[in-house]
């Protein structure tokens, strides 16, 4: 496991770079997170999953699902859930299986696989989600479509991410934040502040809410839209597979 220095940009082999970057922090990813968001990032995926509005008994995948966190949240919601969680870091999915068999009751896997190249049929599942990832993964248009692909239809996606917010005054507030103090507080909780430098960093250029939604109805989502969170610093974007 190399450790890059995460403050320089990834170059061509942004997944291995990314993928070996969570394996550093893995063990104390969900620490560092809760510390980051102040605890609100509990709320912000009840609020993702209550969009997703999953069938009863659905199979749910839950995408670039880390240590779990979406996984349990929908099985906390919904316990008939039958939901996958796909990741392509061996040492967060560890993570993720551990904490399965002490936090949830039901019917979960993980699987370790690229989001890219997703090891699953056409029109598998009921839904698909996705939390804090969208900025990490090298092709979103190639993502957006491999989700849609193994989709059943009317089934919808709904993606968790930060965003940039449209009141300026509010994003220079936000940006002291999230580029000065989260690679401080990251860096303590997690033993790595490269980390916590490339991942505010990832949001530099990522489009922005209208932008990602567009890319959502590009890649052939229905019914495509967002809501902005914390004054559109956070956005949960969906889209319905036709
Ligand atoms: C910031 S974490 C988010 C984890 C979790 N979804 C959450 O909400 O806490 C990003 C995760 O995306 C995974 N990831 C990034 N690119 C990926 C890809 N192309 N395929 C699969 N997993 C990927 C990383 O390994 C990491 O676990």
């Amino acid at each position: 496991m190399s450790a890059t220095p995460a403050a320089r940009p990834p170059g061509n082999d942004k997944a291995a770079y990314v993928r070996d970057m969570f394996a550093t922090i893995a063990p104390r990813y969900d620490a560092a997170n809760r510390a980051i968001s102040i605890g609100m990032d509990e709320g912000w995926r009840r609020r993702a999953i209550a969009l997703l509005r999953a069938p009863h008994d659905g199979r749910i995948v839950d995408l670039c699902c880390g240590t779990g966190d979406l996984v349990f949240h929908l099985l906390r919601t919904d316990p008939s859930l039958r939901v996958t969680g796909v990741d392509f870091c061996e040492p967060m999915l560890a993570r993720a299986r551990e904490r399965s068999l002490r936090e949830v009751a039901g019917s979960v896997e993980f699987v370790e696989s690229d989001v890219l190249q997703l090891p699953f049929a056409d029109n598998s599942f009921d839904g698909a989600t996705m939390g804090f990832a969208t900025r990490n993964v090298v092709d979103i248009d190639a993502m957006l479509r491999e989700v849609r692909r193994v989709l059943k239809p009317g089934a919808r996606f709904v993606n968790l991410d930060m965003s940039k917010a449209p009141n300026r005054a509010w994003k220079a507030c936000f940006d002291l934040y999230f580029y000065g103090i989260v690679p401080l507080i990251g860096g303590m909780v997690s033993g790595s502040r490269e980390a916590y430098t490339y991942l505010p960093n990832s949001l530099t250029h990522h489009p922005d809410a209208e932008a990602l939604r567009e890319r959502f109805a590009a890649a052939g989502f229905e019914q495509t839209g967002f809501v902005r969170l914390m004054g559109g610093s956070l956005a949960i974007h969906y889209g319905t597979n036709p």
